[in-house]
């Protein structure tokens, strides 16, 4: 371990991201963090509030894609470690307009790469620099219910523009290493839920729309996996990864919690009844409605971690039920977060993908 580090965070102000920041920040309060993120409809400055006392903190509004920005960055700020988390996130959007995630996903990612590249080769190669680039277990497509979990090996199907641009930018964090010798390191995570998660994600907006009364979009038959993994437990894993991993190595992360969208949906309505009473549509399972299906929905997404807990030491310490006990409790203590969030941008595109 090398500390004080000089990080920055790209995508700090969203989902992961936000929750990644606040986890460096405690376990690291030496290091000099530096979040780097556009605002776009899904970062949050509110996210990082706690953050802005701190000293060795700085937030910049920029876009990946700004090389200019990157490098005068990189130089200000003496940076020798990325954690690249920023991307457009939500396949359901890439549906809608693919061209904005070719854009931040893939040139963001060639800009961030090339930008760190020449920083590190004006600093004559350090070997401890570190480029990890945080993408996602989709890369690997869609398994069948007897299929064996997505390993570091499995070959990339993606089936999503979502998708397919986080490949594309897979495919260059890894050519970066091979190259040039770049110190790049690739994760690949299944789904995460917590805190500060945005509602056009299938968790919070089952929460969301339980409290507003709203029914339960369930898309085709309810009958897809995902495999669930409690956002904190993602952070130690990116952490260790930094720390340990070796550079030009892909490794997988996930939660060991394969659970089908429609019993997910039932613990999540179970929770509500339990922990919010006095919501007036009681129980909440009769908001449950099954709607049109998304086009190219991945029937099922299963991870095998061996090789993150094997070589590195990382496992998941988050169960299912007590992560979603504390995911949603997390949603009733904060309508001031999510309230503001249900804009006429966020009702414009729900009409869309739900008409
Ligand atoms: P998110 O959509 O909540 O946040 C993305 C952040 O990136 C936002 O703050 C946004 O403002 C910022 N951003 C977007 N375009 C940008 C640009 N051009 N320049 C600078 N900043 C920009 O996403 P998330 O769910 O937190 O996902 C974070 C990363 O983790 C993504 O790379 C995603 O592919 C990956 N991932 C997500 C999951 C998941 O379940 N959410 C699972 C595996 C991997
Ligand atoms: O697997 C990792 C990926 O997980 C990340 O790379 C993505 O950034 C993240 O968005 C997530 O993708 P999914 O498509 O799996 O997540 P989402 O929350 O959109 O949907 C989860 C499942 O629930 C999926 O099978 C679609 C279904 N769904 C989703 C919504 C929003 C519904 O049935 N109804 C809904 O309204």
């Amino acid at each position: 371990r090398r500390h004080p580090r000089r990080i920055i965070i790209t995508g700090g102000a969203g989902f992961i991201g936000s929750n990644f920041v606040h986890y460096w920040c405690d376990r690291y309060p030496e290091d000099r963090v530096i979040v780097l993120d556009a605002l776009t409809y899904a970062g949050n400055l509110r996210n990082l509030e706690s953050l802005e006392e701190r000293p060795n903190f700085r937030f910049v509004q920029g876009d990946i894609c700004d090389r200019l920005l990157l490098d005068a960055l990189l130089k200000q700020e003496k940076v020798d470690a990325i954690a690249h988390l920023a991307a457009e996130s939500h396949v359901d959007r890439s549906i809608l307009s693919p061209g904005a995630f070719v854009r931040t996903n893939v040139v963001g990612t060639f800009t961030l790469l090339e930008a760190f590249r020449h920083h590190w080769e004006a600093h004559q190669k350090p070997s401890h620099y570190r480029f990890l680039h945080v993408s996602t277990d989709e890369v690997y497509g869609s398994l069948g219910s007897d299929d064996p979990a997505f390993s570091e090996t499995t070959p990339y199907a993606p089936n999503s523009p979502y998708s397919a641009s986080k490949a594309g930018s897979d495919h260059f964090a890894r050519a970066y290493y091979h190259t040039y010798n770049l110190p790049t390191l690739i994760t690949n995570c299944s789904n995460n839920y917590g805190p500060y998660h945005f509602p056009e994600k299938l968790i919070p907006l089952m929460c969301i729309n339980i409290l507003l009364s709203k029914s339960l979009p369930v898309y085709g038959d309810g009958q897809n996996v995902r495999d669930w993994l409690y956002v904190e437990d993602h952070c130690r894993a990116l952490d260790t990864v930094i720390h340990q991993g070796q550079p030009g190595e892909t490794y997988n992360i996930g939660g060991n919690n394969e659970v089908k969208n429609i019993d997910l949906v039932h613990m999540l309505c179970d929770l509500m009844d339990e922990l919010a009473p006095d919501l007036p549509v009681r129980p909440c399972h009769q908001l449950i409605t099954y709607v049109k299906d998304r086009p190219g929905h991945d029937r099922r997404y299963a991870i095998d971690a061996s090789k993150i807990k094997t070589e590195l030491g990382w496992t998941p310490q988050e169960t299912v039920a007590a992560g979603l006990r504390k995911t949603v409790q997390w949603y009733l203590d904060h309508p001031n977060w999510w309230r503001p969030l249900l804009s006429e941008e966020y009702q414009a595109y729900y009409r869309k993908v739900y008409a």
